[in-house]
C-alpha cells in the first residue's frame, strides 16, 4: 500500500470510530469530510452531505452564522462554543465545537469543524438550574423548606479537638460578615456543613443558598450555568438566569475551586472586584451582590505552584480562610463522632446502643478514614444496621460490610501477620486482598475507579471481588 492510501484508510478508520463529529468544508464551501457521528448528530446522511454546498444543505444557516463559512472567511479560529440546535429529526442537541481553518502555503484551503456531543450533560445541567430556580423561587410557600434538603447550622457540628473549636470560632465570626472564605479540607471533613453554617448563621440567612460543584463540568457549560446566557447568535442559546443571579443578595458556594479552568476563575475574580455579571452572549451588565464561599480539596498554595488556582484569586477569597483537618489527625474527634452518629442512629433505627467495644475503639483509631467524617457515618450506619435491637454494645462483627477498617494494619505489620500463613500464594493473595479492599475503600467503592487505581480491567477486579467474597 502507498504511503498515501495507508493515510485515506487510517483516516477513515479513525473517522470511523471516534465519537467526535467531523465536518471539513474546502474553499469553495463544499464539504469534503463528514463522518459517521456528525451525521448522526445533525440527523442527516453522509451522502446527502458529501460534496455539497454547505448552505444549499443547512437552508437555515447564512454567511453569518456558519461557523465553518465564518471561518473560512476569517482565517480565525472560533474554539469551544456550546452549541444547541434542533437536528433534521427534531432532536435537541447540544454541542461543544470548535471550527479551525487549514491552511496551505499561507492560503485558507478548508475548514474544519470538530463536534463533541455533551446532549446528555446539558440536561442535566438544565434540570439543576430549574430545579435551583424553582427552590429560590418556591421559598415563600415554604415547599422544599425542610425536604429536600437539610439546612446544617454550627450545632451541627460536632468536634472537640482544638483544631476543630478553631474551625468553628472562625466561621461563626465570619457568619456576622460577607466577606468571601475559603473553606479548605479533605473529602467529607464537612466543608459544605461549615459553608451552610456560616450562610444561615448569618444576616443573609433568609436569602438563597446555592452551591455549585466546579468540577466536572465542561467549562463552556459552568460559565452559562454560572452567568447564564442570553439569547442568540450562532451559538442556539436560549435566554437563561445564571446562578450568581439566582443567588443574588444571598451566598454562592464555589466547590472545588481548584477544579475550576483559569479563564473562569478570572471571570469570577472580576465579578467579585466590579460586582456585576453579564450573561454568556449578553451585552448588559447586571448588578450582583452574592457572597462567595469557596472550598478546595487541595492545600491553596500548592494548587498555586501547580498553576490550578489563579494566585490573584486566592487572594480575593481568602479573606477569610477555614481549614478543616481529616479525620485521623482528629483522634478525640473520632470517639465524639462516634458517640453522635451512634445517638443518631439509635434514634433513627430504634437501637439502644451505648458504645462501641475497645477492640473496635482500637481499629477506629488505627485506621486512615480517607472518606473523613462521611464514612465514619457510613460505617456506624452499617454496623447499626446489623447490630441486634437489644444489644447495648458495637462490636468488631457487627462491622462485617467495613472490615476494611478492622485489617487496616500497615502493610509490614499484615506481612508479619501473615508468615503464620504457610505458603507463599496464600501469603500473596491475602495481601492482595487487603490491597484491593483498600483502593476500594479509597474510591468510595466505585468499581471502575478502583480498576482504575489499581490499573486492572474491571472485570479482573470483579472476578477478584468474587473470589475474596468480598
Ligand atoms: N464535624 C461534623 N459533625 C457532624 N457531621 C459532620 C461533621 N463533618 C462532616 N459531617 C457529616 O459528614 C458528611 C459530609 O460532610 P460535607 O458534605 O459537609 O463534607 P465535604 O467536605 O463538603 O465533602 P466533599 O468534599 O466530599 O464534598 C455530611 O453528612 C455531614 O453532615
Ligand atoms: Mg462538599
Amino acid at each position: 500500500m502507498t504511503n498515501i492510501n495507508l493515510d485515506k484508510v487510517l483516516l477513515q478508520k479513525i473517522l470511523h470510530y471516534g465519537d467526535i463529529g467531523i465536518h471539513v468544508i474546502n474553499n469553495q464551501r463544499k464539504t469534503i469530510i463528514y463522518n459517521e457521528v456528525m451525521a448522526d448528530l445533525e440527523g442527516l446522511s453522509i451522502k446527502q452531505v458529501m460534496d455539497k454546498d454547505i448552505l444549499e444543505i443547512f437552508p437555515g444557516l447564512n454567511e453569518n452564522t456558519s461557523t465553518l463559512i465564518k471561518v473560512l472567511h476569517d482565517g480565525e479560529s472560533i474554539l469551544n462554543t456550546t452549541q444547541s440546535y434542533f437536528n433534521f429529526k427534531g432532536k435537541k442537541i447540544t454541542t461543544i465545537n470548535s471550527t479551525i481553518p487549514i491552511y496551505d502555503e499561507g492560503n485558507i484551503i478548508a475548514a474544519l469543524e470538530i463536534a463533541n456531543n455533551i446532549t446528555h450533560i446539558k440536561d442535566l445541567s438544565d434540570q439543576v438550574i430549574d430545579l435551583q430556580n424553582e427552590l429560590s423561587t418556591s421559598k415563600s410557600s415554604n415547599k422544599y423548606k425542610n425536604t429536600l434538603f437539610k439546612r446544617y447550622n454550627f450545632n451541627d457540628i460536632i468536634g472537640e479537638d482544638p483544631t476543630m473549636s478553631l474551625a468553628k470560632k472562625i466561621a461563626k465570626k465570619a457568619s456576622y460578615s460577607t466577606s468571601s472564605v475559603l473553606i479548605y479540607g479533605d473529602t467529607g471533613t464537612g466543608k459544605e456543613l461549615l459553608a451552610q453554617s456560616i450562610h444561615y448563621g448569618g444576616k443573609r440567612s433568609h436569602k438563597p443558598f446555592i452551591a455549585q460543584n466546579c468540577a466536572a463540568i465542561p467549562e463552556t457549560l459552568l460559565e452559562g450555568i454560572l452567568f447564564g446566557t442570553e439569547k442568540g447568535g450562532f451559538t442556539g442559546a436560549v435566554e437563561r438566569e445564571g446562578i450568581f443571579e439566582q443567588a443574588n443578595s444571598g451566598t454562592l458556594m464555589l466547590d472545588e475551586i481548584n477544579s475550576m479552568s483559569l479563564p473562569l476563575q478570572a471571570k469570577i475574580l472580576r465579578v467579585l472586584q466590579e460586582g456585576y455579571i453579564r450573561r454568556v452572549g449578553g451585552t448588559k451588565d447586571i448588578p450582583i451582590d452574592v457572597r462567595i464561599i469557596a472550598t478546595t480539596n487541595e492545600e491553596p498554595y500548592i494548587s498555586i505552584n501547580k498553576g490550578t488556582l489563579r494566585k490573584d484569586l486566592f487572594f480575593r477569597l481568602n479573606v477569610i480562610y477555614i481549614q478543616i483537618p481529616p479525620l485521623m489527625e482528629r483522634k478525640r474527634d473520632i470517639l465524639v463522632l462516634t458517640d453522635h452518629f451512634i445517638n443518631k442512629f439509635n434514634h433513627e433505627l430504634g437501637k439502644k446502643i451505648k458504645n462501641v467495644s475497645e477492640d473496635v475503639i482500637h481499629s477506629f483509631m488505627q485506621y486512615s478514614w480517607p472518606g473523613n467524617v462521611r464514612e465514619l457515618g457510613n460505617v456506624i450506619e452499617g454496623a447499626m444496621n446489623i447490630v441486634g435491637n437489644e444489644d447495648s454494645v458495637l462490636k468488631q462483627e457487627d462491622f462485617i460490610s467495613s472490615i476494611y477498617i478492622m485489617q487496616d494494619r500497615p502493610l509490614k505489620n499484615a506481612m508479619i501477620h501473615q508468615n503464620k500463613l504457610k505458603s507463599l500464594p496464600d501469603i500473596l493473595e491475602s495481601m492482595e486482598k487487603k490491597i484491593i479492599l483498600d483502593a476500594l475503600n479509597n474510591n468510595k467503592h466505585n468499581i471502575s475507579r478502583t480498576a482504575e487505581e489499581l490499573g486492572i480491567k474491571r472485570q479482573t477486579l470483579q472476578h477478584k471481588l468474587k473470589k475474596y467474597n468480598v
